[in-house]
């Protein structure tokens, strides 16, 4: 098995489940265009973040890494009307092209992005009060995972689903003498989450057009 056959396979049932839609492939043409890194999560990934906040019957959302927008445009239209979701983006350039592309998808209303390091901008939304949040989706700088996850469950309440992406980075996440810095984060974040006893946690390896990574999912399981 190799990318190809992967990339092949979510053509396939993208093609078949996941029917194009304006907003989304604009989102992409736009961030491609902007020359932004080809690192939004994929369609049927997308929809499967948009499935979860659904199932769970959010109405608030966080997302640390907006990057064009893309998840996140999925992941608000999975939210009510009157829902709210808080994306962080560090990168004035990316944060442009999702402004643009969120407002393009209807959604201005229900988004809030925030410019700035997340480190920096998750204190704010604390002292404003925000949260607690029905889902968190942490999909910024690999380095920071742990602190991401320390703040997700600041954000939480009992019931947050916290969802992180980017896990298995092509397997690399098994060698505990990893000179990626990304690795290591991933590594201390999921020993952080097996340690912690507010949360229930799994992690899955995918395969798909964006190779082979993976992702955790966290149910918290008590109060703050
Ligand atoms: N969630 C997006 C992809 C995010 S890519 C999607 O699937 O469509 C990761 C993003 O995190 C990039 O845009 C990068 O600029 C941003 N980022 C990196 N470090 C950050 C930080 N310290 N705070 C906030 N965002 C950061
Ligand atoms: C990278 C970041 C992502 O969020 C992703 O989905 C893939 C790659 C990266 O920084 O390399
Ligand atoms: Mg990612």
């Amino acid at each position: 098995m190799d990318q190809e056959r992967w990339s092949a396979v979510d053509r396939y049932v993208s093609g078949l489940l996941v029917p194009s839609d304006p907003a989304l492939d604009e989102a992409l043409r736009a961030s491609e265009a902007a020359g932004l890194p080809p690192i939004s999560v994929s369609p049927n990934q997308g929809k499967l973040l948009q499935l979860l906040a659904r199932i769970h019957g959010a109405r608030t959302v966080l997302e640390i890494g907006t990057l064009g927008g893309y998840s996140t445009i999925w992941l608000a239209r999975a939210l009510p009307a009157d829902g709210r979701l808080v994306t962080l983006e560090a990168n004035p350039a990316h944060a442009e092209v999702a402004r643009a592309n969120i407002a393009r998808a209807g959604l201005a209303g229900i988004v809030d992005l925030r410019l700035g390091r997340a480190l920096e901008t998750l204190p704010i939304l604390e002292a404003e009060g925000l949260g607690p949040f029905d889902l968190v989706f942490v999909d910024a700088d690999k380095p920071s995972n742990p602190d991401y996850f320390a703040w997700a469950l600041r954000l939480a309440r009992r019931g947050t689903v916290i969802v992180v992406d980017n896990v298995v980075r092509g397997g690399a996440v098994v060698d505990p003498s990893s000179a990626d810095p990304g690795v290591q984060g991933v590594r201390r974040l999921l020993a952080m989450m097996a340690a912690e006893p507010r949360v229930e946690v799994t992690a899955i390896q995918t395969v798909g057009g964006k190779g082979y990574d993976g992702f955790a999912l966290a149910l918290v399981t008590a109060d703050g």
